[in-house]
């Protein structure tokens, strides 16, 4: 994850919890890049907590006094028992990360013998909990109906994974890594966003038309400005289904993933789904030919064929057949096309908005360097089914992202 300023997150503030396990020296990272992102984070540690990391190291990666005990001063005028209350008051959010057995069954009953306690009771911030304990721990059933009472009160449980802990065992109770963790804030403060309640399908990536069972055509789409697309849309609150045929990505926590390969069963699974649909987003660059067949063994150099001849025949045109649905089931609301030109951007993006009956269609030439497939970064035109065109900056493809989201909210709030 690079730390570009991320819309939702700066100027937050954020008070991080962190309680007694081996995984504090990993909330020492996830302080240090929320920081980086521009977040104002508040560190409280458990005394428990102080046995691994040390307050300066928080106070170091934060810049910012860390809350340590009930009874001392946390370098403010106020006691701090007293300034909690305006920590608490003042938060976005509150994670508890890692939180151990002990801190849970805290928080569950209302406990509040230490500054986290009495902390988690006075605000009125979203909490968050990421569970980091032993495999067996984590599986007891005190461990587990604590954090049913929590989830009952509207905390949200970030999973743990599975994975090999300090004791050598193996199982579920792992902390996070820290993309992931920024992953759950995010999707807990987006959830208010305009797009609250909004089901949103997003297409990524070039699909792969096989060839045989070793080899397939394909295009240059790296999948990346769908991905942003996916976590644009998901930061604003909807739900989010991601078809991809992108490779090697991680999808943005929350959304949903559906791999395809082909542009066949991209089609299918997008018509599948357009019923429950409110925007579509078609970023993929779908393969427009594909090959006549598919050879159930390897094509061999002897085979005779010198030179080998392909024969390709046309793909279903996707958002062709979404328009034609689209007359009896009025969704989705909204469709947004992509069109990658290499010349005549302008009057080839008209002609393809009006054709496949898109509401948006975000234009872009990929003769420019600093645009287009597996650069970072995208420079497009929106276009509208008005006759509006709107030219944006040369800019990372999650400001795009942002951008078109915002485009398509404004659409569906209409
Ligand atoms: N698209 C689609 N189905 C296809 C091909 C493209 O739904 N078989 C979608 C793309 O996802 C994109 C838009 O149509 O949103 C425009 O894609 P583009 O490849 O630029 O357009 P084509 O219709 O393939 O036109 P051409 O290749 O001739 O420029």
């Amino acid at each position: 994850m690079d730390s570009e300023r991320i819309t939702l997150l700066d100027g937050k503030r954020i008070l991080l919890g962190v309680t007694g396990s081996i995984a504090c020296y990993k909330a020492v990272d996830l302080a240090s890049k929320l920081t980086q992102l521009g977040v104002q984070v508040d560190v409280i540690m458990t005394e428990a907590a102080q046995q691994f990391v040390t307050p300066l190291t928080f106070q170091a990666v934060t810049g910012r006094p860390v809350y340590t005990s009930m009874w001392t001063s946390g370098g403010g005028s106020l006691p701090t028992h007293v300034a909690h209350v305006g920590l608490a008051e003042s938060a976005d959010l509150l994670i508890v990360a890692p939180a151990t057995a002990n801190t849970l069954a805290k928080l569950a009953h209302g406990l509040a013998d230490d500054l986290l306690a009495i902390t988690a009771l006075a605000t009125t911030a979203p909490i968050l909990i990421s569970p980091a304990m032993d495999g067996h721990m984590y599986a007891s059933l005190a461990v587990q109906e604590n954090l049913a009472i929590l989830q009952g009160r509207g905390v949200t449980l970030i999973e743990p994974e599975t994975g090999r802990f300090a004791s050598g065992l193996v199982g579920v109770g792992r902390f996070p890594e820290t993309p992931k963790l920024i992953g759950a804030i995010r999707h807990r403060l987006g959830r208010s966003g305009a797009l609250k309640g909004k089901n949103l399908v997003i297409t990524a990536g070039g699909t792969r038309e096989p060839l045989d069972p070793v080899r397939f055509i394909t295009n240059r789409s790296s999948g990346k400005q769908g991905y942003a697309l996916a976590q644009a849309a998901a930061d604003a609150g909807a739900e989010v289904m991601l078809i991809s045929a992108a490779r090697g990505l991680t999808a943005p926590y929350g959304v949903q993933v559906i791999p395809v390969e082909s542009a066949y069963q991209m089609q299918q699974t997008v018509l599948t789904h357009q019923a429950g649909a409110d925007a579509l987003i078609m970023a993929a660059a779908v393969a427009d030919f594909r090959p006549r067949t598919i050879s159930d063994q390897k094509i061999k150099k002897t085979s005779g064929n010198d030179p080998l001849t392909l024969h390709l025949e046309k793909n279903p045109d996707i958002l062709l057949s979404v328009k034609e649905r689209r007359r009896d089931l009025h969704r989705p609301r909204v469709v947004v096309g992509f069109a990658a030109e290499s010349e005549d951007l302008i009057a080839h993006a008209r002609e393809k908005l009006e054709r496949k009956g898109l509401d948006l269609l975000v234009a872009n030439d990929i003769t420019a360097k600093d645009a287009g497939f597996d650069v970072d970064t995208n420079r497009v035109v929106i276009l509208d089914a008005r006759g509006g065109q709107e030219a944006l900056e040369l800019a990372s493809k999650a400001h795009v992202a942002e951008h078109i989201i915002q485009r398509v909210a404004q659409l569906l709030g209409q």
